[in-house]
């Protein structure tokens, strides 16, 4: 049980003042019944406001990240949060990103305002598996397949080598690559080191989580049970 306005505005319904003037309004009911005390205890899952059922307590999102949309909450530009509902935007806990694509990067990205999930699926200890395809712009040569998969590449700038990674290559030009590592660009950084240039990278797997349903800048909530890792 907590404060009804305090759920509210953590929520993203409005500032302090904003969900007041709501509960004031009348559009707001607590087990079917019009509220107007808005510090009155509450249950989640007993309010609605206009007839609907609150947002979730808390998110878990999948995202197809189109092209050109940012990870970031301040960048300029276009940014990835643009693509949920704005009431979203207002949440406190903030909802961010699991771990980061380029810009440039389409696929699978996972976004929460549940801190703890979002630590341990970007904590480097954890190893979550990332698939990743990429377009080339040099034909490939076989030998990546044992570079990637030694666990000895260097990459520039680095300290430590990159962890085994398991290359598949589809043809002359594409290639998908399989990493339990989230280093900056580190799909990018990889190519370059073997003499080549990713033109085009598509996410198509994060732990156990796929996005085939779903089109560019589409999203859908799933449970934190969903993830598997
Ligand atoms: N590796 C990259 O180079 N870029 C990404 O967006 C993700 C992995």
């Amino acid at each position: 049980m907590d404060r009804l306005d305090k759920i509210l505005v953590s929520l993203g319904y409005g500032s302090r003042k904003e969900v007041q003037r709501l509960i004031r309004d009348g559009r707001v009911e607590v087990g079917g019944i019009v509220t107007k005390d808005s510090k009155q205890k509450v249950n989640h899952d007993d309010v609605t406001v206009d007839g609907e059922p609150l947002d979730p307590e808390s998110l878990v999102i999948v995202l197809h990240k189109p092209m050109h949309y940012i990870c970031s909450h301040n960048d300029a530009g276009r940014l990835i949060y643009s693509l949920l509902p704005p009431r979203w935007q207002h949440r406190h806990p903030k909802i961010s990103t699991i771990g980061r694509l380029d810009s440039d990067t389409t696929g699978v990205i996972l976004l929460t305002d549940d801190g703890a999930l979002n630590h341990a699926l970007a904590s480097p200890k954890k190893h979550v598996i990332k698939v990743y395809e990429a377009a080339l712009a040099s034909p490939l040569r076989g030998e990546e397949v044992e570079i990637f998969a030694s666990g000895a590449l260097m990459l520039y700038g680095d300290d430590k080598p990159c962890m085994s990674a398991k290359l598949t290559i589809l043809d002359s030009h594409h290639a998908m690559i399989e990493l339990t590592e989230g280093r900056y660009h580190q799909v990018k950084r990889m190519f370059a080191a073997v003499g080549n240039k990713v033109v085009r990278l598509h996410r198509k797997q994060f732990a156990n989580i796929h996005i085939e349903d779903l089109q560019e800048g589409q999203y859908k909530i799933i449970s934190k049970e969903d993830i598997v890792f």
